[in-house]
């Protein structure tokens, strides 16, 4: 697991797949489902995941053999100091992210546009917590400018239509010296990547993710939605466009997951 900072320079087309559809799903799933790289899906994205909602957690459990945990206690890590403070987990679904910042944060926030997968996860929040919920788009946050001091965005920014929208308004919303940790599928590249994702895409998601929560075809969206997603250079030269200062990456064990930090001002 060796640290890289790309060289990647924010040009979408340079990294990101012509038309968003890649190899592995260009085709709408079910009637009225999400299509991969289709810049009009949020309202499908939505209902899909309040569909498999109640089951998510369970069907994470299994398909990740508990590696997500790990996964996320690297992020927590590289968020550093800033954990102690207002802390945003964007695109938080039954937050994961949220109640494991919750002990040590000033305050958090857990964001999500399908109220469902917020209500999920409310069991985890322990009584007392200083969080707060809001039912939001991560391309247009209520929140105003420079309040908080760190974003963790995990498994869920690939599935915000116009990223690129998200990413302005995360850095909008950072304070000096802020930082935002994201967690998730990037378009694999290397060799190594594309056997773990391949492998993880076409079989544990759709046959495990569909066997616990019952409804495979969103399964199978959420594997297509990587191969029309970014690579994870392409994703870091996004980061440098929306604003960010030093921006690195990683892959994780297994390299099915990468790791991108990026942080307001600074130099990569
Ligand atoms: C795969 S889940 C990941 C949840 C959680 N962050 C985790 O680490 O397990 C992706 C989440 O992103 C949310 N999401 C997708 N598009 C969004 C958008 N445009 N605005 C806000 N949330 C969005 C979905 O509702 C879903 O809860």
């Amino acid at each position: 697991m060796s640290a890289d900072s790309s060289s990647g320079d924010g040009a979408l087309p340079r990294n990101a797949p012509p038309g968003g559809n890649g190899p592995l799903d260009p085709q709408p799933l079910v009637a009225g489902g999400p299509v991969p790289g289709d810049p009009n899906r949020a309202p499908a994205v939505r209902d899909m995941f309040a569909r498999i909602a109640p089951g998510y957690d369970r069907a994470n459990q299994f398909m990740s053999m508990g590696i997500d945990r790990a996964w996320r206690r690297i992020a927590i890590r590289e968020l550093g100091a800033s954990a102690r403070g207002d802390v945003l987990d964007l695109c938080a679904g039954t937050m994961d992210f949220t109640a494991a910042l919750a002990g040590g944060a000033k305050s958090v926030v857990a964001l999500d546009f399908c109220a469902p997968m917020l209500d999920a996860g409310m069991a985890k929040i322990p009584a007392g917590a200083n969080v707060r919920t809001i039912c939001a788009d991560a391309r247009e946050l209520p929140l105003p400018d420079a309040s908080v001091d760190a974003i963790v965005i995990g498994f869920g920014i690939r599935n915000v239509p116009e990223p690129e929208r998200a990413l302005a308004e995360a850095r909008r919303v950072l304070r000096p010296g802020g930082v935002m940790v994201v967690v998730d599928f990037f378009r694999p590249t290397s060799l190594a990547q594309k056997f773990f994702a391949g492998t993880y895409n076409r079989v544990v998601l759709p046959i495990v993710g569909g066997l616990v929560t019952g409804h495979s075809s969103a399964y199978r969206y959420l594997a297509g939605s990587m191969a029309a997603w970014y690579d994870r250079p392409g994703f870091e030269g996004a980061c440098r466009t929306a604003g960010f200062g030093a921006v690195t990456g990683r892959e994780l064990f297994p390299p099915v997951a990468s790791i991108v930090i990026a942080r307001v001002g600074g130099v990569a």
